[in-house]
Order: C-alpha cells, then structure tokens, then sequence
C-alpha cells in the first residue's frame, strides 16, 4: 500500500469546504455590490510578479516575506503580497491611454510569508479599492464612504467601526524641522510604525540606527500620542499641509455621514514605505477583534519609484480574514443554503433516462436541480433534500414512468402531486 499522504493544507494556507465557500462567496458578492455602487471597474492580474516590483529600500517588512523564487527560464519571481504595486505597473504600462481619473478594484489572493498569528494567514484574499489621478482628500472621503458602505451592508454600522486616520506629510513636514531629510523618511516611518508592537525604547534604538538622535525620537513619540484634530493643531504648524488635508476630509466626512467613525490618531504611520498622504487603517469599534480589517493611504509617489511618470493615486486593501473573524465574533455570519431548488429521485436506474430528461426542464426553466441517483432508501433521499433546503421533491419509479408522469412534494410534506414528464416520459435515443 502506498503510503498515506499528508492531508494538511501548506501552513498558513486554507482549505476551503464548500460550506466556507459560500461565505467567501457572499463576502466577495458585497465587496462588489458596493464597488459598482461607487462606480468602480473590476480588474486583475496574475498572483505571479516580477521579484523587482517589490525592491524597495526603506526595510518593509513585506518585501522579507515575500514567496519568491527562481523559474524554469532563470526569472525571479514572486507571489504577490499586495495588489498595489501591480496596479501601479498596470496603469505605467497603459500610461497616456488610460482616462484619468481612474477608479479601479479587485480581489486579489495575496501571499506573505508572515509568523502566524489571529487574523494572520500566509495566503489571503484582499479587496481593494484605487483611485487613480486625483490629488484631492476627497478620494480618500469616497474611499472611506465605500468601506462604510459595505460595512453596513454585513450589519456594521458606522457606529461600530472607526477609522484611525493619520497623514504622512504631518510626520514628514515635523520631521523636517526637526532636521530629519527625506531621504530617511520613509525608512523612519517603516521603523515607527512597529512602535506599537516593539515598545518606546526598543523603537528609540531603531531610530537611533537611522541617524534619529534621542531627543528628536522623543518628540516623535509625543507625536505618535496625538488624538483629534484639536491636539494636531496645538502641536504642529499651522502650515503642516496634512493638517490641512485632515481637516478637507473631515469635512467631507460629515457629507458622507461617516464623521462619527473617524478619529485622527498619529500613531497610525503603516508599515509600507510608498504612503506620502493620508494614511488610515479601519476597525471594529468592539475591539472583539483588535487587528486592522483593512489600511489604505495615498501613494503619490510610487509610480515615479517605479521609474514612470507620477500620477496620485490612493486606496485600500481590505482582507478577508479579519473581517470574517469579526463578523463570525457579532454573530453577523450569515447562515447560507446550498441553492438548491429541486431534488429529482429516479428510484431505479431504469428510469435514469425519464428523471435526466426532468432536470434538464426544470433547470431550463431556472431551477437549481440536483438528480439523486444514488438509488437509497426513500428517507434517505427526504433528509438529503430537506438537509440542502430543497423545495421540491420529484420521484420516478417504473409506474411512473409507464404513465409518463412524476410524482412531486414539497420537502417537509407529505402530500403529493401528479407532473407531466417531458415528452409523455419517453426518451429515444435518436
Ligand atoms: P496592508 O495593511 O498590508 O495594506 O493590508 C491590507 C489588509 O489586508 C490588512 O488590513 C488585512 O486586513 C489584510 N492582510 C494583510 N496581510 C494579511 C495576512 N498575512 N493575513 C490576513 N490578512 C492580511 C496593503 O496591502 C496595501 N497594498 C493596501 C493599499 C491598497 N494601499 C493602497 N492601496
């Protein structure tokens, strides 16, 4: 006998069963709904990608979790860990052709080599949403309606959820006048936005590493403490230009009825080095779940990284583990059907023919229909159709079929009805 395989998925990947399936389903169906709500075009590309999109050299953590790997013709290649540097490759290479502004989406199977933990797989699936070419916060305002917009949709209303929204340019412009240069930014931001997990004086050291000398870490991490706009206006300039953009979005907000679910946190930088603009990340106000759902922010910067021409550009990525982590802890999950209508029960298989010839009606006339050839025991056959939420039951035995007729019942009843088979229950095999 050969020897019994593992039946484990690749750590950190997933198996999904059909009864997880229609989950991921009716996920991907709201994350769409609400993307052609706001007008939104659909597009994709391969999981595979070049190794190079991902150079970058401000030390982001992603870039040392890629899968990557040499191919068969001596590429290096890479699985992609987030959909934005694809996109960005996609609009450089349509360049001039493309009608600005553009406003795309996709769900995008993403691998990251990660440490697993809650909310952390290796593989997941992420929804994004992107504006292309346009510089005002009011991107960032309709990026934020829209995940509010779904959020509702699967029972979150804005009441439950709050965006931590922070800005690049008020770290940079501070960071300026505290003789940081930009060329350290962005490696200064990806060191910052571990503060969190790494504590004050492991983050105080790491700075220390990129020329940041203590005092001026120190006023940095007054910075990260800052809530609400009344502080940020206190302790920054009043000339800060992300100042100024978060207090336009804030108004915007209002418009969009999501004001309430905002809150300006400086603590928020995000761990990816292209952000130049607002940045945010999303959550569950209940913190049943204390991972980000989703993150975004404005990259105007990266299609010039990239050596092309530079265009804003702003969005999110919004993952599906979290989100069904949080919804599965509300009790929000919903509990889904197979989709069956029909169940056809020929009992015998000399009526295979007669019971095919049932389905292949029904089904034309838009029933989901299963044939049930399996030749069991009639209350087996009952509790199969009443366990897939059939409505309709459909038996042929050989009387029936001699009289050219089938028998039916609505599942969970006993009563039963005379039907028609298609062309009087005779099938030729002209
Ligand atoms: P990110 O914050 O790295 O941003 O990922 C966005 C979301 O994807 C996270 O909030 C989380 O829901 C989910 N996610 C990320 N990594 C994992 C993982 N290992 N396991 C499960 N879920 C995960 C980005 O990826 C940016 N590219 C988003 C973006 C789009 N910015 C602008 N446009």
């Amino acid at each position: 006998m050969s020897q019994r395989i593992d039946t484990q998925p690749v750590k950190g990947t997933r198996d999904v069963y059909p009864d997880d399936m229609r989950v991921r389903q009716w996920l991907f169906a709201h994350w769409r709904k609400v993307a052609a709500q706001f007008g939104f075009e659909e597009y994709d590309a391969c999981v595979l990608e070049s190794e190079s999109l991902y150079v970058r050299k401000a030390g982001d953590e992603i870039t040392g979790q890629l899968y990557n790997f040499t191919d068969k013709g001596g590429r290096q290649v890479a699985l992609r860990p987030e959909m934005t540097p694809t996109l960005a490759r996609m609009v450089m290479a349509r360049g001039a052709q493309l009608a600005m502004p553009l406003r795309w989406n996709t769900i995008a199977q993403c691998f990251r080599y990660e440490r697993m933990q809650r909310g952390r797989k290796r593989e997941h699936f992420q929804w994004n949403m992107d504006i292309v070419g346009l510089a005002s916060v009011a991107a960032e305002a309709e990026l934020m309606a829209a995940q509010a917009a779904f959020l509702q949709a699967v029972g979150l209303p804005s009441a439950g959820i709050v965006f931590k929204v922070s800005h690049r340019g008020i770290l940079q412009h501070y960071l300026q006048q505290l003789g940081i240069d930009d060329q350290r930014f962005s490696a200064v931001c990806v060191v910052i936005d571990k503060h969190d997990k790494i504590g004050p004086e492991a983050t105080v050291q790491l700075l220390a590493e990129h020329g940041v000398d203590a005092a001026t870490a120190q006023s940095i991490l007054e910075l990260m403490a800052v809530r609400g706009l009344e502080q940020l206006r206190d302790v920054v300039a009043a000339d800060n230009p992300g100042l100024n953009d978060l207090e336009q979005l804030m108004t915007l907000a209002a418009a969009y009825g999501i004001a309430e679910s905002i809150t300006i946190d400086c603590s928020v930088v995000r761990g990816l080095s292209y952000y130049t603009g607002t940045v945010w990340e999303l959550f569950d106000a209940s913190g049943s779940v204390p991972r980000a759902v989703a993150g975004g922010g404005r990259y105007d910067g990266l299609l010039e990284h990239l050596g092309g021409t530079p265009a804003p550009m702003v969005g999110f990525g919004f993952g599906d583990v979290v989100i069904l982590d949080v919804l599965s802890e509300h009790g929000l999950l919903p509990a889904l059907d197979k989709g069956i209508d029909d169940v056809v029960f020929p009992l015998r298989a000399e009526v295979f023919p007669q019971a095919a010839a049932l389905a292949q009606q029904l089904r034309g006339q838009g029933r989901h229909v299963v044939v049930d050839y399996s030749e069991r025991r009639f209350k087996h056959i009952i509790a199969r159709a009443e366990q897939d939420g059939a409505e309709h039951l459909y038996v042929i035995g050989p009387d029936e079929a001699a009289r050219g007729v089938a028998k039916k019942r609505v599942v969970g009843q006993r009563e039963e009805s005379e039907i028609a088979l298609p062309n009087g229950g005779t099938v030729s095999q002209e």
